[in-house]
This record gives structure tokens, C-alpha cells and sequence, in this order.
């Protein structure tokens, strides 16, 4: 017998087995290889599903245009708004010239822009114009690189803005600035006619004296004038001599003729009074012309003091020391203006004290003038001290107060290289800086 044919089958039958179970591993591995790839494959195609609704989501929902362009300029993506700005069908522009979305003008920009960013991967900034059915709209575009692993260009993303909306929201921004400083200049009006009226009410009653005493004289006189004529009616008829003398004594012309110069010169003095408080409310009005000039501020200050005196009924009157003169450079008018402020605030501070008194002192230092306006009212309350120079903050009643005085009087001071402080008590003492004039002559 052949020994291999004998043994063969039985040989062979094992060797089969083996090779049969080799195979059946190498499938059973295989196919579990198989398994856990289609696992992952899942897994990852769940991973790019989520990612793919993610895009679309942002894609769908931005207000601003978003568009992904790809290494070839290309557009890969496009926001829903965009597409809704184009009017074309959902995708009409995907696979698209990203250039091809914006007007000529913008298309050539963004072509240099994306020329750029291949080379720098810099950010950039433009403005460009898609067209629409209802017209072009301007986009503020900002234009980022998109970098792959290895660090290599690999497209842009561009976002743009529409400018309609910013210059709406910018015009707005202008108009309620707008409103905001008509608000404040009818405040400082109303500020500037408070002090006008304080000035009124001083300037009325200034004038009343010697309008009544012109009054009074002029009466006088047309009272003589009468008498005479009598008299000379009678002399001219030829009257005897005897009764123009009892006439002359009946109408006490004698004394009549005394008077008529007292009435004359009581007459021209209040005239002349008249015309110096017109004298000096002129050059208060000239003054506040806003021309700067050398003035003396000691006399600024006597003149303002003396009207806020006389426009109050309180019959407080301010007593002046230190320099009797003081040449300061300026616009008289508007310090006169600070100095009437802080005379009209610390007459209102002494209302109802025992005492009241109201000073002004005037001296020289360091190449300024000092102007202190002081009072031996209640003063200003330490939490109160850092507030007084805000504009409205005031403790007055409503009416009365502004608010604005202080702060009004600082920014002037300030304007003239000045400054305007409040010193430690006891009572308020404010100080005003002013610059001396240079006069002609010094060095
Ligand atoms: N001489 C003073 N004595 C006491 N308080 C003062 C004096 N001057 C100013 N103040 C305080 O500062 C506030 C603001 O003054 P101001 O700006 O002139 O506005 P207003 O006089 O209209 O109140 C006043 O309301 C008052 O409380
Ligand atoms: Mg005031």
C-alpha cells in the first residue's frame, strides 16, 4: 500500500481543519474589524451630521452676511441672509466667484483684500456694495483667513456688516447728542436770563429814585411856570405897579424863583443819574461782547456787587478791602458775571443771620488775582464741598436755585486761565483766580 495513500485521508482531513479554522479566524477578525470600523464610521458621520445642522443653524440664522470662500476664492457657504439679499435660489451662489456677489468696485477690493490675505493672513477691513433688487447696499466687510493643519491658507471667511443700519444707528447717536446740547444751552439761557433778572429788578429799582426825583422836579416847574404866566399876563395888560407887587406876593414868586433852580438842579441830577446807570449797563452789555481785554477787576467787582446789592431786599450791603485796584486780563463781562454769582450766593447765605456780612477782599500772588468772596452764613456742610461745582447741584427751593451758578462761574474762570476754589470756613469763602495784565511797560 502506498504509505501516503493509506495515510492520507486521515492527513489530510486534519490538515483541512486547521486550515479551515485559520480561515474562519482571519474572516471572524476581519469581519470584527469590519464592525468596529462601521462603528466609527457611524460615530464620525454623527459627529459630521451634528457639525453639517451646526453650520447650517449659524448659517441660517446670522443677520449679518457670513460667507466661507474657499482656497480658490470660490464661495463654499453662504448665510442664509445673504442669499435672501440676492434673491437667488437657495445655493445659487455656492461654487460661485466670491466676487461675483458684490458690485464691480467691491469685487475688485475684495479680490486685492484676498490677494492679501494669502500672502499676510492678516485681517481686513473694507467697505463694499452688494447689489439688490431694491438697490445697492453698503457692508462694512471684515475679511478673515480660514488656516489649515499645516498652518497653509485654505480660504477666508467673510462677514459684513450692513452700514444702513450703523449710519441709522450713528444718525440717531448725532440727533439725541443734538437734543443733549440744546437741552443744556436752553439751560444755561435759562441761567444767564435768572441773572438777567436779578440784574433787571436791581437796574429798576436803581432807576426809580431819580426817575421820582425828575418827576417831582419837573411837576415843581410846570406848578412856576403856571405863575409866572399869570404874572407876566398882568404886566403885559399894563397892569398897575401896585397890583403886580400884591400879585407878586399872592403867587410867592419871589420864593417860586428859588425853587425853579432846586427843581432844575434836582431835575438835572436825576438825569445825570439816569445816564450813569445807562453808562453802566452798556459797558456791562459791551462787555459781554466776549473780547478779551485788561480791565481793572476791582471795579468789575464793586460794580457787580452793587447790582446784585440793589436787586436784593435784603439790605445787605458789601464791604470791599485789599486792593483798590487790580488790572486783570479778560472778558469783564464774564467775570463780572462770577463775581455777581458769588455775591448773589452768599446774600442769600446770610438771609436771616444775626450780623449778616458779606466781603470782598482783593490782593495779588504769584502773578494772579485773587478775588475772595466771603460770608458769615451757615457755610457749606463738609459732604457737601466736592458737590457745589456740579452744574444743578443746588439746595435752594425749586425757583429759586439754579444750580448753575458755581458751575457756570468755574468753567469761565477756567476759560480764563483762572480757577475758581472754595476755602475752609468758618461761613463760605470762595476764591477766583484771575491771570494779572501785562501792562505796557513791564516785563
Ligand atoms: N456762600 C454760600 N454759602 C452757603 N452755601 C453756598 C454758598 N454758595 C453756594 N452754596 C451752595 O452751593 C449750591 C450751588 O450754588 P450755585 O451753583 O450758585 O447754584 P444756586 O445758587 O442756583 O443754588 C447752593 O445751592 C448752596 O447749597
Ligand atoms: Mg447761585
Amino acid at each position: 500500500m502506498d504509505p501516503l495513500a493509506t495515510d492520507s485521508p486521515g492527513d489530510q482531513t486534519a490538515m483541512t481543519d486547521e486550515a479551515w479554522q485559520s480561515v474562519l479566524r482571519a474572516v471572524d477578525q476581519t469581519y470584527s474589524e469590519l464592525v468596529a470600523h462601521q462603528e466609527r464610521l457611524e460615530d464620525q458621520n454623527a459627529e459630521l451630521s451634528a457639525a453639517k445642522r451646526l453650520i447650517e443653524s449659524v448659517m441660517a440664522s446670522v443677520s449679518d452676511i457670513l460667507i466661507v470662500i474657499d482656497r480658490d476664492g470660490t464661495v463654499a457657504e453662504a448665510s442664509a441672509s445673504l442669499r435672501g439679499l440676492v434673491g437667488g435660489e437657495a445655493g445659487a451662489v455656492i461654487g460661485q466667484p466670491a466676487t461675483g456677489v458684490f458690485d464691480t468696485a467691491g469685487a475688485e477690493l475684495l479680490a486685492a483684500a484676498l490677494g492679501r490675505l494669502r500672502l499676510h493672513h492678516a485681517v481686513t477691513h473694507f467697505e463694499a456694495s452688494i447689489p439688490t433688487e431694491t438697490g445697492a447696499q453698503p457692508f462694512d466687510i471684515a475679511l478673515s483667513p480660514r488656516i489649515d493643519a499645516r498652518d497653509r491658507f485654505a480660504g477666508a471667511v467673510l462677514s459684513g456688516r450692513p452700514l444702513g443700519e450703523l449710519r441709522r444707528a450713528y444718525a440717531e447717536l448725532e440727533l439725541s447728542h443734538e437734543q443733549l446740547k440744546q437741552a443744556q444751552s436752553q439751560i444755561v439761557r435759562n441761567e444767564k436770563l435768572a441773572s438777567l433778572g436779578r440784574l433787571l429788578a436791581g437796574v429798576a429799582h436803581e432807576l426809580n429814585n431819580p426817575i421820582s426825583f425828575v418827576y417831582a422836579s419837573v411837576h415843581a416847574l410846570e406848578k412856576y411856570v403856571g405863575q409866572f404866566e399869570t404874572y407876566f399876563q398882568q404886566v403885559q395888560s399894563g397892569a398897575p405897579r401896585e397890583d403886580l407887587v400884591r400879585l407878586r406876593n399872592d403867587l410867592k414868586l419871589e420864593r417860586a424863583l428859588g425853587n425853579l433852580s432846586t427843581a432844575i438842579h434836582g431835575a438835572r441830577e436825576g438825569a445825570e443819574r439816569v445816564r450813569d446807570i445807562v453808562a453802566d449797563l452798556r459797558r456791562l452789555s459791551s462787555e459781554g461782547s466776549g473780547e478779551r481785554v485788561a480791565f481793572d477787576l476791582a471795579e468789575t467787582a464793586r460794580v457787580g456787587a452793587r447790582w446784585v446789592e440793589r436787586g436784593s431786599k435784603t439790605g445787605v450791603a458789601v464791604t470791599f478791602s485789599g486792593e483798590e485796584a487790580l488790572r486783570v486780563c479778560g472778558v469783564p463781562g464774564h467775570v463780572q458775571q462770577i463775581v455777581m454769582n458769588l455775591v448773589q450766593n452768599a446774600i442769600d447765605a446770610v438771609d436771616g443771620v444775626p450780623d449778616p456780612a458779606v466781603r470782598i477782599d482783593l490782593d495779588r500772588a504769584a502773578g494772579m488775582a485773587r478775588l475772595t468772596v466771603s460770608d458769615n452764613g451757615p457755610g457749606i456742610p463738609e459732604a457737601q464741598r466736592a458737590a457745589v461745582f456740579d452744574p444743578f447741584f443746588t439746595t435752594k427751593p425749586v425757583g429759586k436755585g439754579t444750580g448753575l451758578g458755581l458751575s457756570i462761574s468755574a468753567k469761565i474762570a477756567d476759560e480764563h486761565g483762572g480757577q475758581l476754589s472754595l476755602l475752609p470756613g468758618p461761613g463760605a469763602v470762595f476764591l477766583l483766580e484771575l491771570p494779572l495784565a501785562h501792562e505796557p511797560g513791564e516785563s
